[in-house]
């Protein structure tokens, strides 16, 4: 199966990136934090008006392409001068999990931190998520620590934080 990434920057990719988060979110979260708790992380975090500002502040959005549809999303936050990126948003629908897709989105990731110096790969992921825990270890991720950060409206992220170390092919 071939998956390709694209580079998301026209109101039309923000509007299916906000699509796929409220469907992805909705169904994959709401038995974790519950379904207020999505609701508002949905409208702070992933609304078409979120993502295009966190466009515009250096954030980097990439749709995971199967066939011509839109099945999964990647959000980056890259720090280059601390040669760190943070993998902020990894989701895959649920229909093409196990597939290869999340996978061909992190792989795609690793190169570009590769060829462009970043040596630390990091995220933050809720501590009962498991299953993406359990996947981001067999990836190569370990845990490094955890943090829980007030995100306002009398919600929490209680999260661990992990990082996977990078070859470089041109520090
Ligand atoms: C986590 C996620 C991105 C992984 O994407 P995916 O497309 O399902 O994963 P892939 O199909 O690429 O998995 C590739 C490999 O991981 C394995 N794998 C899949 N799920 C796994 C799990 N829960 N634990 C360990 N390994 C797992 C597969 O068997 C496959 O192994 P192989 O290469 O040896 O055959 C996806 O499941 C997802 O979006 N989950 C829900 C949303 C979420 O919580 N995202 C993370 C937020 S922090």
């Amino acid at each position: 199966m071939s998956v390709e990434l694209i580079h998301v920057s026209s109101p039309g990719d923000i509007a299916v990136v906000e699509r796929l988060a409220q469907e992805i979110w909705s169904q994959h979260f709401t038995p974790i934090i519950g379904a207020s708790q999505v609701e508002y992380m949905l409208g702070k975090f992933q609304s078409a008006e979120a993502i295009s500002s966190q466009i515009n502040s250096g954030w980097e959005y990439y749709l995971a392409m199967v066939d011509n549809e839109a099945v999964g999303y990647a959000g980056l936050v890259p720090d280059i001068s601390n040669k760190r990126l943070m993998l902020s948003k990894i989701y895959v629908r649920n229909t093409a999990r196990g597939t290869g897709v999340g996978k061909s989105i992190l792989d795609f990731v690793e190169r570009k931190c590769s060829l462009e110096g970043i040596n630390t790969l990091w995220l933050t992921v809720n501590r009962f998520n498991d299953g993406p825990i359990s996947w981001y270890q067999k990836c190569g991720f370990v845990t490094v620590d955890e943090v829980k950060k007030d995100i306002g409206g009398g919600y929490f992220m209680d999260d661990y934080i992990m990082e996977k170390k990078i070859n470089t092919r041109c520090l």
